[in-house]
């Protein structure tokens, strides 16, 4: 993929495209980041509200949203390599804004990865707390409140 990318981000529709989703995933952490599957996949996708980017018919990124009471828990954010650096997970952490006002929350919570800082704070995360190591990478707690 080179030039402008212009893709479409909303709610996974199906079960194929859910598991084109989890198999975005598997590369990204499992393969690429080397996260053991057994805490990639911990259980809690079936509660989870599921969002995708798709690019020409192509599903590029995916994130996960767990509604806990008013607080949103965001994780599994995966781009697919070729298509970084082009805003589409800034635009999944916009719709994962929107789920969460829709659904009555007032603030998410995520643990970032520290390289990714940036693009949390960007999207309006502050961490709280120190860095920690999670599945042998360095997180640290950020929130956003609505
Ligand atoms: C992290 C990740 C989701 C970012 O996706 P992306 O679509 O490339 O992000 P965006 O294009 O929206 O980036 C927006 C801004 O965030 C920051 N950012 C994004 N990726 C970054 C990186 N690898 N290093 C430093 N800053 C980064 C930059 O400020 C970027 O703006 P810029 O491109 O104008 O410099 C993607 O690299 C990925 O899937 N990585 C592997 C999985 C992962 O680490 N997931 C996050 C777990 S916390």
């Amino acid at each position: 993929m080179s030039g402008t990318l212009l893709y479409e981000v909303r709610r996974v529709r199906g079960r194929d495209e859910m598991e084109a989703a989890l198999e975005l995933r598997h590369e990204v952490f499992c393969v690429e980041q080397r996260v053991p599957q057994h805490e990639e996949l911990d259980g809690r996708d079936p509660e989870g509200i599921h969002l995708v980017a798709i690019a020409d018919g192509e599903l590029v990124g995916t994130c996960r949203v767990l509604m806990v009471g008013t607080t949103a828990q965001f994780s599994r954010l995966a781009v697919r390599a070729s298509a970084r650096r082009r805003g589409i997970a800034t635009a999944l952490l916009e719709a994962a804004d929107a789920e969460t006002h829709a659904a009555g929350g007032k603030r998410l919570v995520l643990h970032a990865q520290t390289y990714a800082q940036e693009l949390y704070e960007q999207a309006g995360y502050r961490t709280r707390g120190r860095v920690f190591r999670e599945a042998g990478i360095e997180h640290i707690a950020m929130e956003k409140h609505l």
